[in-house]
């Protein structure tokens, strides 16, 4: 998928920042290992549901080099006023093997613009290109105590789907 198909889309957040948010590509890796540095303890143990130190070469190569936007759909968003911009945040989803129509959602802000609006622009942004590509829904897991991630998904027209000990799955429609 390039650009052409699915335009970037600029956007203010709820402070007046401004962003940009599109495709995730190859070249945005310096940009990812960046705002690694950015995430508190804590967003990284609720994106990745344990504690993580630093990712691997292989943990980047899943996150960067298997983007597809076919399979693996990613959608990133970068400060629009900086050069060279500096990553905010990223959601993905990854097709299911045993389920087509369905894919697995991932999804994390930086700790420093959380509340305003941007996991919201993220998912409806991806859940818009995962649409084009056929999947029909998003499935991911949060932790239970996760009031953020719960209300940003509702805010998606997502709903919770079933609780587990300790996490919830909930469900996002593409076609919102
Ligand atoms: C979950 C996450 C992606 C949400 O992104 P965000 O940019 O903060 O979300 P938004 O600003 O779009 O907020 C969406 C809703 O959550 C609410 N919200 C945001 N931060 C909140 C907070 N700290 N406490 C309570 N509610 C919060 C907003 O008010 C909004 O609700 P509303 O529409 O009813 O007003 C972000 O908090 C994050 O990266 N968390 C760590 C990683 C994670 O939990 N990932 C999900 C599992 S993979």
């Amino acid at each position: 998928m390039d650009d052409a198909e699915s335009p970037p889309i600029e956007a203010a957040l709820s402070d007046g920042t401004r962003v940009l948010v599109r495709a995730f590509r190859a070249s945005d890796r310096s940009m990812l290992e960046e705002a690694w540095f950015d995430l508190s303890p804590q967003t990284i143990v609720q994106r990745f549901q344990r504690a993580v130190t630093h990712l691997t070469d292989a943990e980047l190569a899943h996150l960067v080099d298997s983007v597809d936007q076919v399979n693996h759909l990613a959608w990133g968003a970068m400060d629009a006023e900086r050069e060279p911009p500096r990553g905010l945040g990223i959601a993905r989803c990854i097709r299911m093997a045993d389920d087509p129509a369905q894919a697995e959602l991932a999804i994390v802000v930086i700790d420093a613009v959380q509340g305003l609006g941007l996991g919201t622009l993220l998912t409806r942004s991806l859940a818009r290109a995962a649409h084009a590509q056929g999947i029909e829904r998003l499935v991911g897991y949060v932790q239970s105590d996760n009031t953020p991630a719960i209300r940003m998904i509702e805010a998606c027209g997502g709903r919770v789907a079933r609780k587990g000990w300790g996490t919830i799955e909930v469900h996002v429609p593409t076609d919102v």
